[in-house]
């Protein structure tokens, strides 16, 4: 063969792999809104950045006539490529070419970049879209998954993993995504599920819909699942990129830092008139971070479930850190099972990667009932407390009101080891409120009073002055200073600057034990 004609034949295989499952298909995936695997990666990545590997891969099964159809790149593009000029490895498949489905090759090729990303120590960007275990595979496919989940588990902790599902993602195949450290689902056509609805309508005579049952809607609100539901391919790629620029490369790096910017100033100003004089009334958390950090900075993780408890990304001074909050607005800021298990979790990203945490406190306690007991809220806040504990990133608190009984503890307190910790004013640290308080340790004397109502009263007043605010917890030195709200953001950025290069660790171990 010539060697014009050898570049021709080259030319002539990557047009051929460019096409995937071919014109029909493609159109079939852009009518139902999708991008295609190909057009998704032009979105993720900086431009001209896509290095692909792995583009002339075939199946290699005969069975049910496979071996008439071949498709160059089986179901998933895969190869690396940048991220605001930070490296990723990415794979992303392709619905067109027999449904995105599992096989042998395609989940080979997936753990080619998988390996490379541990060995290099950069990140990997998984697109889901996808009818599971290719079916005439068996197998070999099913072994293939298992390959995918080993490689996501081993990689956990090592580099950052994140998920999009942005198609079908069913049965086993949900794993991958669920091992990995945030998942992001498009609203109306991606749905991760266990098992279908005609599976649970058999079972469970539940009637259900895939979007109803496992749709972006579901798992971002019901389950927790998803940590983001976006409108469209295109909106989803571009909040993935967002999140990039807050976390490193891998375990051993620090978060990048970003140009320093001052907090929105309305909402700066507005800080010191934040918390209400009532300690009944609520008031919005994301204001006082908002007023804190570096404006524009804030992205929010886990937005619509558990929102008695924000957590998020935001930059301070430019430094990424990881914010989580008590919300007053929901549920009075409680810790409950949801808010405990949404909490964690991050914690423990941060943590595993290096991004400083800094905690807004106004928690009343753990929420009361048979529900959170029976659903073991023991074991679920347990969870948290161990995330603060084993944390030795730089851990900073500002308590901006209640830090109420065990759940003062737990909101990384000085005891499980934070670095700063600052209360507001307004600040209130006890085992529990007033009232409750009051019921209990002077029951006899409310009774026995000729008026038990003033007397309840001049109690609560009494157990407000001595334990109502944060200058008992400072005369011990368990809050490192007591300061006013418009100087929160001068003193975090300095305790984070000073801390830039803390040393701390854990004892020797195989792995914890978390509760879980
Ligand atoms: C092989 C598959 C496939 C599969 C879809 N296709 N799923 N080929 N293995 N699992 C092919 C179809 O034959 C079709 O090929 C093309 O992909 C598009 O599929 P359609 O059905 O036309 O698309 P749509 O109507 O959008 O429906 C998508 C779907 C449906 C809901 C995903 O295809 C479906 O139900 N697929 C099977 C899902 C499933 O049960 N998978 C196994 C799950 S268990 P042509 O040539 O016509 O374009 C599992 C175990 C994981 O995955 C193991 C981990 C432990």
């Amino acid at each position: 063969m010539a060697a014009n004609e050898k570049v021709q034949r080259l030319k002539k295989k990557r047009e051929e792999a460019k096409k995937g499952g071919g014109e029909k298909r493609i159109k079939k995936q852009h009518d139902k809104g999708k991008l295609t695997a190909r057009e998704r990666l032009d979105l993720l990545l900086d431009n001209d950045s896509f290095e692909e590997i792995d583009p002339f891969v075939t199946h290699r099964s005969k069975a049910f006539g496979l071996d008439e159809n071949r498709i160059p790149g089986d179901g998933v593009v895969t190869g690396f490529g940048t991220i605001h000029g930070r490296p990723v490895y990415v794979f992303s498949q392709d619905f067109t070419v027999f449904g995105g489905s599992l096989s042998e090759t395609h989940a080979e090729k997936i753990c080619k970049v998988m390996d490379l990303a541990v060995k290099n120590g950069v990140p990997v960007i998984g697109l889901n879209d996808s009818g599971g275990a290719r079916i005439q595979e068996g197998v070999s496919s099913l072994g293939g998954y298992a390959e995918v989940f080993w490689r996501n588990s081993m990689a956990s902790g090592v580099v950052p993993q994140l998920s999009a599902v942005m198609g079908p993602c069913a049965g086993g195949a949900v794993y991958s995504p669920a091992l990995t450290d945030f998942i992001f689902m498009v609203k109306n056509s991606s749905y991760m599920f266990v098992t279908g609805p005609n599976v649970v309508k058999t079972v469970t005579h539940e009637e259900v819909t895939s979007e109803d049952l496992g749709g972006a809607s579901a798992h971002s609100t019901k389950s927790g699942v998803a940590h983001f539901a976006e409108e469209n391919d295109a909106i989803c790629l571009r909040e993935i990129r967002k999140l990039y620029g807050y976390i490193p490369q891998n375990c051993e790096e620090k978060p990048p830092k970003a140009e320093p910017k001052k907090p929105d100033s309305a909402k700066a100003k507005a800080l010191d008139d934040l918390v209400p004089e009532s300690p009944n009334k609520p008031y919005d958390i994301k204001d006082a971070i908002e007023g804190i950090v570096d404006a524009d900075s804030f992205m929010e993780v886990h937005e619509h479930y558990a929102d008695n408890i924000i957590v998020g990304f935001a930059r301070l001074d430019g430094r990424s850190v990881g914010i989580v909050a008590n919300q007053p607005l929901s549920l009075a800021g409680v810790l409950d099972i949801d808010a405990s298990l949404k909490g964690a979790r991050f914690v423990r990203f941060c943590d595993a990667f290096n991004i400083p945490l800094v905690v807004f406190e106004d928690v009343p306690g753990f929420l009361p009932g048979t529900d959170q007991e029976w659903g073991g809220i023991i074991k679920h806040g347990a969870k948290l407390l161990y995330a603060f504990c084993e944390a030795t990133v730089p851990k900073m608190t500002v308590i901006t009101r209640k830090a109420y009984g065990g759940a003062y503890d737990v909101m990384n307190s000085k005891h499980i080891r934070a670095d700063y910790n600052v209360a507001w004013p307004t600040a209130e640290i006890a085992v529990m409120g007033p009232k409750g308080a009051v019921e209990i340790i002077f029951r006899k004397e409310i009774a026995a009073a000729d008026d038990p109502e003033a007397k309840e009263q001049e109690l609560i007043d009494y157990y407000k002055e001595e334990f109502a605010h944060p200058y008992k917890a400072a005369a011990r030195g368990y809050i490192d200073d007591v300061i006013l709200p418009n100087e929160t953001r001068k003193k975090l950025i300095r305790a984070l600057a000073i801390s830039e290069n803390k040393v701390d660790s854990i004892p020797k171990k195989k792995h914890d034990n978390l509760p879980l």
